[in-house]
C-alpha cells in the first residue's frame, strides 16, 4: 500500500527511482513522483501509473544522484497531480514521501494554518513536510534531523517516511512507525525501499528498520536510532529474493505466472519439512511451541481476504485432524470488540505480505492480552514474522500479482502440515495415517500440474462464454466452501464482475432467489464425503435453470451429466482437496478479466499490502 524507494550514490537517480517505482507499483498505482537533489529540489509527479511518469521524465530529464520516488494508494484526498507525492514544504527545500496515514493531521494543518503557511494539497503528508519546516525554521540552533524527531513527536498516526532536504544535500532521512522501511546497503550506494523488490538486483544486503526507528542515510554509510535519539547497532540481513523471482518470466501478467508457480512453491513449501516414510514433520519455526499448541484450549485465527479463506480451510483441518477448536476471525474486527483471548489461547495469524494493518493488530493485541501468537507469513523479515513468538513461512516466493494465488494454496499446505503434526502429537493420528497424508500431500505438485496443463484451454474456452455475465454465484461445502469463497473474491477483484461464494446447502435459505437462465452457477464437488449432498443441490440449481460450471473430481458421472461445463481434476483426500479445486477458479477469473480488457495485476482501488487500518 503506497511504494517507496529512495537512492544515493552515483547512478542517475531519476532511473533507479522509476525501475523501482515500477517494482512497486503493486502497491499501489493512483499516482507516481519523484523528488531529486541538484543543487536544488527538483520534483516531477502525477495521477497514474509510473509509466506516465517515465514518459514525462524522459521529455523533462531530471538529472542527480540522490532522490527518492512514491508510487500511491489514495488515502488522504482523491488521487490527482496535486495530491501526488512527493509533497514539498512551502520553501519547497523539503520533500517528503509517506506511507501511512497521519490521524491528527487536521489539526495540526490548523495550526499550521493559523501559523501563516499555505497549502497545496489535500493529503496528510504535505503536513508532515511542513511541520518540519515549520520547527527547523523556527528554532535556533537546530539540526534537521532534530527537527524531525519534533515534529513525528507531534504526529499521531502511521509513517514510513523519507524525506530530503536541500539544505542536507548528501543524505536521505527516513523514520518508520507502523509501515514497513528498509535500507539496501550497496557498494558505495545505498538504497531505501518500503519492500526489497527494487533493491534485490544491486544489492543483498538490508537493515530493516523497526518502529519508532529512524536512520540518516549517505552514499557510503548510515546511522539508525531511535526518534528518541538512542543510537542503535542493527543487525545486516541477506536478502534470499532473486531478480528472477521478481520478473514476468515471458508471462503477460504476474498473477498468471503465480498461478503456473504453484507446483514449484508447494512443493517448495513442503521441502525439508515432510519424511513420508516415516510419517513425520518437522516445522522448525514452531517446533519450541508445538507443546504449548498441543495444550492449548483452542486457536483462534485472524487474517483478512484470502488468508481469512485459507484460515477457513485451517478451522476444518485443526477441527478434523488435531480434534482442537477453531475460531476464524476477520482481523479487522477482532481488534476492535474487546477479544476473550489470554493465557493459554493460542492466536495465529496469517498473512502473505506480513504487513497487512489489521493483522497486525489483531497480533499486537493477542499478544497484549498473554496469548501465544503464532504466524504464517511468505514475506520474510515482514513485520508480523518479526513480532510473532513463532511461525512458518510459506516460501512461496514474491507474490507480486495484487489477486493472491499461489499464497492461498502455500498457507493451506502450511495449516496442513501444522494440523496433522499437532493431531500426530495429540494421539489423534497414528503412524500409519500420516504416512497415508504425507504420501498424498507430497503427490499434490504433480496433481496441481496435471490441473494447469490439462484444463487451462477447457477454462479458456469457457471464460470466452461467460466474460460478459454480470453475477457468479459459487457454492462448496466442507472443505470447499472457503473455496468458494475465494474463486468469488478472485473474480471480483480482477474482472469487476459482482460474485458470491456460499456453502452450498445455504443456497436455498436466500441466494436461490438469484437463480435463473443468466446466472452462471460454479459448483465445487470434489470432496467425496459431501458429495450426495452436493449433487442434491446442483439439481436445485439446475431446476431453476442456473447454468452449472462444476469443478469435480476425474470420476464423478452424476456431476458431469448434470453440468452444462465440467473440470475434471485428480481425486485426493478430502481435506487436501481445496489445493487443487482453486486452481481451475484462478484461472477462470483470469482469463475473463483479461478478455474483459481489465488490468489485471492492478485492479482498480486494490493494492498488495494493505498496510492501513
Ligand atoms: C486477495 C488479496 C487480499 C489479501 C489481503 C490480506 O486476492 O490479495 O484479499 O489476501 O489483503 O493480505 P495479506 O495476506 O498480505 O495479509
Amino acid at each position: 500500500m503506497c511504494g517507496i524507494v529512495g537512492y544515493i550514490g552515483e547512478r542517475s537517480a531519476s532511473d533507479v527511482l522509476i525501475k523501482g517505482l515500477k517494482r512497486l507499483e503493486y502497491r499501489g498505482y493512483d499516482s507516481a513522483g519523484v523528488a531529486v537533489m541538484n543543487g536544488k529540489m527538483l520534483c516531477s509527479k502525477g495521477k497514474g501509473k509510473v509509466s506516465n511518469l517515465e514518459k514525462t521524465l524522459k521529455k523533462n530529464k531530471i538529472e542527480g544522484f540522490l532522490g527518492i520516488g512514491h508510487t500511491r494508494w489514495a488515502t488522504h484526498g482523491e488521487p490527482n497531480d496535486v495530491n501526488s507525492h512527493p509533497h514539498l514544504s512551502e520553501s519547497g527545500k523539503i520533500a517528503v514521501v509517506h506511507n501511512g496515514i497521519i490521524e491528527n493531521y487536521t489539526t495540526l494543518k490548523k495550526n499550521l494554518i493559523e501559523r501563516g503557511r499555505t497549502f497545496q494539497s489535500q493529503t496528510d503528508t504535505e503536513v508532515i513536510a511542513q511541520l518540519i519546516e515549520e520547527i527547523y525554521t523556527t528554532s535556533a540552533d537546530i539540526t534537521f534531523d532534530r527537527a524531525i524527531r519534533l515534529a513525528l513527536k507531534q504526529i499521531v498516526g502511521t509513517y514510513g517516511l523519507a524525506i530530503l532536504n536541500s539544505e542536507t544535500p548528501d543524505r536521505i532521512f527516513i523514520a518508520r512507525k507502523g509501515s514497513p522501511l528498509l535500507l539496501g546497503i550497496g557498494d558505495n550506494e545505498m538504497f531505501v525501499a518500503s519492500d526489497a523488490s527494487p533493491i534485490v538486483e544491486y544489492t543483498n544486503k538490508v537493515v530493516y528498520l523497526d518502529d519508532g526507528e529512524m536512520a540518516i542515510v549517505t552514499q557510503d554509510s548510515y546511522r539508525v536510532k531511535t526518534i528518541d535519539d538512542f543510537p542503535l547497532t542493527k543487525e545486516v540481513h541477506e536478502l534470499a529474493m532473486s531478480l528472477d523471482a521478481i520478473e514476468k518470466a515471458g508471462y503477460p501478467h504476474f498473477m498468471l505466472k503465480e498461478i503456473f508457480e504453484q507446483p514449484r512453491s508447494v512443493a517448495d513449501c513442503m521441502r525439508g519439512r515432510l519424511n513420508h516414510e516415516e510419517g513425520t514433520i518437522l516445522l522448525g519455526g514452531i517446533e519450541d511451541v508445538m507443546d504449548h499448541l498441543v495444550k492449548a484450549r483452542r486457536i483462534v485465527i485472524a487474517a483478512c481476504g484470502t488468508s481469512w479463506h485459507s484460515a477457513l480451510v485451517g478451522e476444518y483441518l485443526f477441527e478434523q485432524l488435531a480434534k482442537t477448536p477453531v475460531e476464524v476471525e476477520y482481523a479487522s474486527e477482532f481488534r476492535y470488540r474487546d477479544p476473550l483471548i489470554g493465557e493459554g489461547d493460542v492466536l495465529l495469524v496469517i498473512s502473505q505480505s506480513g504487513e497487512t494493518a489489521d493483522t497486525l493488530a489483531a497480533l499486537r493485541e493477542a499478544k497484549k492480552r498473554g496469548a501465544l501468537v503464532l504466524g504464517i507469513c511468505n514475506v520474510v523479515g515482514s513485520t508480523i514474522s518479526r513480532e510473532t513468538d513463532a511461525g512458518v513461512f510459506t516460501h512461496a516466493g514474491p507474490e507480486i500479482g495484487v489477486a493472491s494465488t499461489k499464497a492461498f494454496t502455500a498457507q493451506v499446505v502450511v495449516l496442513i502440515m501444522m494440523a496433522l503434526e499437532l493431531g500426530e502429537r495429540k494421539g489423534i493420528l497414528g503412524q500409519k495415517e500420516m504416512k497415508r497424508y504425507l504420501t498424498e500431500l507430497m503427490r499434490i505438485p504433480s496433481k496441481i500440474e496435471y490441473i494447469l496443463e490439462h484444463s487451462d484451454e477447457a477454462i479458456q474456452k469457457m471464460a470466452g462464454l461467460f466474460t460478459y455475465a454480470p453475477n457468479f454465484l459459487y457454492l462448496g461445502r466442507s472443505f470447499n466452501f472457503p473455496v468458494a469463497l475465494e474463486g468469488a473474491l478472485k473474480l471480483k477483484e480482477i474482472s469487476y464482475i459482482h460474485a458470491e461464494g456460499y456453502p452450498a446447502a445455504e443456497m436455498k435459505h436466500g441466494p436461490i432467489a438469484l437463480i435463473d437462465e443468466m446466472m452462471p452457477v460454479v459448483v465445487i464437488a470434489a470432496t467425496d464425503h459431501t458429495n450426495d449432498k452436493m449433487i442434491s443441490n446442483i439439481q436445485e440449481v439446475k431446476a431453476r435453470k442456473g447454468r452449472i460450471i462444476s469443478i469435480m473430481n476425474d470420476d464423478n458421472p452424476e456431476v458431469k451429466e448434470l453440468s452444462e461445463f465440467h473440470i475434471s481434476i485428480p481425486s485426493t483426500i478430502d481435506c487436501f482437496s481445496p489445493l487443487l479445486t482453486v486452481i481451475p477458479l484462478q484461472l477462470l477469473s483470469y482469463y475473463i478479466a483479461v478478455n474483459r480488457g481489465c488490468n489485471v495485476d492492478q485492479p482498480r482501488n486494490l493494492a498488495k499490502s494493505v498496510t492501513v487500518e
